[in-house]
């Protein structure tokens, strides 16, 4: 949600800008807009729709030759999306682009506006420019951090002012932001690959850290004192940030799970002691969101199951608000792709305040999460650029299978434990050969492409498999999905059960198979459509079967979600919908 980059040095900003901003589209946008400087003027251009929108705009017009440059990408909260509201934004001599949301704006917009200031926007962040204006009179610095002492909220701020030349300024709070360290400039940018082409060299930002940029140096404030701050090196690759040949994104992220899934097994299979013992808690939440949540749901499976740990899941925006009884040895495991997600972090942060453990999943380990969870385990994803995940989400749920794994292990309830890491090494080879029958999933997608609904059943890990191969499908295609417990459907949803509709089995659960079964056959009668996949060979085939491999339990749900995922993929493409970017949704939500 919302993206920001900005440069300053011996480069023209406009393309570095640009292209910086087309890397961060995957957060989601629905307007965009840039602020140029040079010694005379700061010029402004912003535009709704899609980045290519404003370079036409920018074609048309006479643009600058500039030295310094911020820019947005915005996803509308205060205010619709339109022109005004696009950021950047101008009051007096400041102009900033501003990333999260600030949650006493309308008190500070009054004051203001009694202050004589006049408001064109329906934006908090216009508030926010207007403040650091008031207190700009030739500090920047002083002038940032006056303004910061009455701002409540998130944020994440490029600013530039209009009286100084050399220098650009930015500071954050519980939303991303880092500063790239180049040899022909420095950089601003919420994620490290809209500047990657240019610098792999990074600093992390603390809460409230102003930081000043010049072409060639960095300064960092606590306050107004300078400190010394830890530059840091990415190893995320140029290919690993595009879409190569691939049609999308998504589809390039499914066909790297076999990749990824290796490098984050290679990590910990021999090095099981890395991986975080939570045998010693009596109970476990599992705080998250979305497709996170749903790899919390395999995680709860197999915590119970195997290592005989009370295990709730919750999704974060419930979680952070209802009022949780910590009266045991708790342990609350955050899981988040981008680490970045505002629900989740307030999960997390409720958690430190109670002094309960935490440990978190993520993926970014530049993130808010992974820098102020207690513990952390890091997936090897690398970049996920489609909005709906897919190869993150596995390797969520592939780290609870080596978390519980270990657990049991731990806890002497584990008698096959070689074999189960053993089994796991070669996994990522048993999946690639699952996504060459790509074929196989495009040809279901072409059946099920004119539904109108479609449902995904199956009881314990297989409903929890269920709700991410629902999600994604509902999400990229907009066909109507829901996932139910098996058992569950004839207790009302069963009456939306008709001619023709999808049903998609999963049963991979020896001891409940039986049961799911039944519940098929009840929708079968029905005249429901039945897709099943599963990995016995006795279960019917009644309209449409896919078995894969029978493997040990802690992994087997890593060979049954990926064709659910080309399923959706080859639907949405189907319905040439815009797979990366589905409409309203955004990457990484960084607001309530
Ligand atoms: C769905 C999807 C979302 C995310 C959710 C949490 O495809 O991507 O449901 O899983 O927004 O995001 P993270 O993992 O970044 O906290």
């Amino acid at each position: 949600m919302c993206g920001i980059v900005g440069y300053i040095g011996k480069e023209n900003p406009k393309d570095i800008l640009i292209e910086g901003l087309k890397k961060l589209e995957y957060r989601g946008y629905d307007s965009s807009g840039i602020a140029l400087k040079n010694n005379e003027k700061v010029q402004v251009i912003k535009s709704t729709g899609k980045i290519k929108d404003l370079e036409i705009k920018m074609r048309n017009i006479k643009v600058i030759d500039s030295n310094i440059g911020i820019a947005h990408t915005r996803w509308a909260t205060h205010g619709i999306a339109n022109e005004t509201n696009a950021h950047p934004h101008t009051v007096g001599k400041v102009t900033i682009v501003h990333n999260g949301i600030i949650e006493n704006a309308d008190k500070l917009r009054e004051k203001l506006i009694k202050d004589g200031i006049k408001f064109n926007s329906e934006t908090d962040t216009e508030v926010a420019c207007a403040l650091i204006n008031k207190y700009y009179q030739n500090d920047p610095v002083e002038a940032i951090n006056k303004a910061l002492k009455e701002i409540i909220g998130s944020y994440a701020f490029g600013i530039i002012f209009e009286d100084i030349n050399d220098k650009l300024y930015a500071v954050r709070k519980d939303s991303p932001l880092i500063i790239g360290v180049g040899k022909e400039g420095n950089y601003i940018a919420s994620d490290i690959a809209a500047i990657i082409k240019y610098t792999e060299e990074y600093i992390l930002l603390d809460d409230n850290e102003v930081v000043e940029l010049s072409n060639d140096k960095v300064n960092v404030y606590q306050g107004n004192k300078l400190i010394d701050k830890k530059i840091e090196k990415s190893n995320l690759s140029i290919d690993e940030a595009s879409k190569g040949s691939y049609k999308h994104f998504m589809l390039k992220e499914i066909m790297e799970e076999p990749m990824v899934l290796q490098r984050t097994l290679n990590k910990y299979l021999d090095n099981m002691e890395e991986i975080f013992d939570v045998s010693k808690y009596e109970e476990i939440h599992i705080v998250a969101c979305g497709s996170a949540m749903y790899a919390g749901m395999i995680g709860r499976c197999l915590l119970e199951e195997k290592a005989n740990i009370k295990c709730y899941v919750e999704c974060a925006s419930e979680y952070r608000y209802k009022k949780v009884i910590y009266d045991r040895k708790t342990l609350v495991i955050l899981v988040s792709q981008s680490g970045e997600t505002a629900d989740t972090i307030a999960a997390m942060c409720k958690a430190n305040e109670e002094r309960i453990d935490t440990l978190a999943i993520v993926n970014v380990k530049t993130s808010t999460i992974a820098r102020e969870a207690k513990h952390c385990l890091f997936i090897e994803a690398g970049p996920e650029i489609a909005v709906a995940t897919t190869k993150a989400y596995l390797l969520q749920a592939a780290m609870f299978s080596l978390i519980a794994l270990k657990a049991a292990n731990v806890k002497g309830l584990e008698k096959n434990y070689n074999d189960v890491l053993n089994e796991a090494k070669n996994l990522p080879k048993k999946l690639k050969k699952i996504l060459d029958d790509k074929e196989i999933f495009m040809n279901v997608a072409k059946d099920i492409k004119d539904c109108r609904d479609a449902f995904f059943i199956g009881r314990g890990v297989d409903y929890a498999i269920c709700e991410e191969g629902s999600l994604k499908l509902k999400e990229v295609s907009y066909i109507h999905s829901d996932a139910y417990q098996a058992g569950e459907l004839k207790h009302g949803t069963i009456s939306l059960i008709e001619e023709g509709v999808p049903v998609f089995a999963i049963i991979t659960d020896d001891k409940i198979k039986a049961k799911t079964e039944s519940n098929v056959i009840e929708v079968e009668s029905r005249h429901a459509k039945i897709f099943t996949i599963t990995n016995d060979k006795t279960i019917k085939d009644h309209h449409f079967r896919y078995l894969v491999e029978k493997i040990s339990d802690y992994f087997q749900p890593i060979l049954v979600v990926p064709p659910l995922q080309l399923i959706g993929y080859y639907t949405a493409d189907l319905r040439k919908l815009d797979i990366d970017k589905p409409r309203n949704l955004a990457k990484s939500v960084t607001v309530e």
